[in-house]
């Protein structure tokens, strides 16, 4: 009797599941950023959300020579620091590929939150 209804449990489990699709809403956004979840995403928030908002990056979109541009600006003019070219590397790679001109038809979903 109780076997079955184990049983029972993990195929209903196993079945919502496998009904779940895979990556529906898209790319994933980190709740507390806004930025996807990506390969380089820890780097990029680490490195590029402790002067202005992550919503500076998440609105713009450029290939990677136009993300170089604007980190040598900001080195230039706003204080960012020289970037180890290990660290610059991967935040141009997530920015290029995440935030870059062919991302623009496939923008982030956006966040609902519905007042208390
Ligand atoms: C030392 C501080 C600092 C850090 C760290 C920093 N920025 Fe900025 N950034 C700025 C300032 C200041 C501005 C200008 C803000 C404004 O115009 O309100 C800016 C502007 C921007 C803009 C808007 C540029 C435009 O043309 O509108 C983008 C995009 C941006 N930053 C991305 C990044 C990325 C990516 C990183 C990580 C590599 C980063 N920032 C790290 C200081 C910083």
């Amino acid at each position: 009797m109780h076997k079955t209804i184990n049983r029972l449990i993990v195929l209903t489990a196993l079945q919502i599941l496998a009904a779940l699709p895979v990556n529906a809403a898209g790319p994933q956004i980190d709740k507390d950023s806004g930025l996807i979840v990506a390969p380089g995403f820890e780097e990029v928030k680490k490195t590029c959300t402790v002067c202005h908002s992550p919503m500076l990056i998440t609105q713009n979109k450029a290939d990677r020579d136009g993300w170089l541009e604007m980190i040598r600006w900001m080195q230039k003019n706003q204080g960012l620091r020289q970037l180890e070219p290990e660290l610059e590397k991967i935040i141009l790679d997530y920015l290029s590929t995440n935030y870059g001109p062919a991302a623009t038809s496939r923008r982030p979903p956006l966040e609902v939150t519905f007042p208390e």
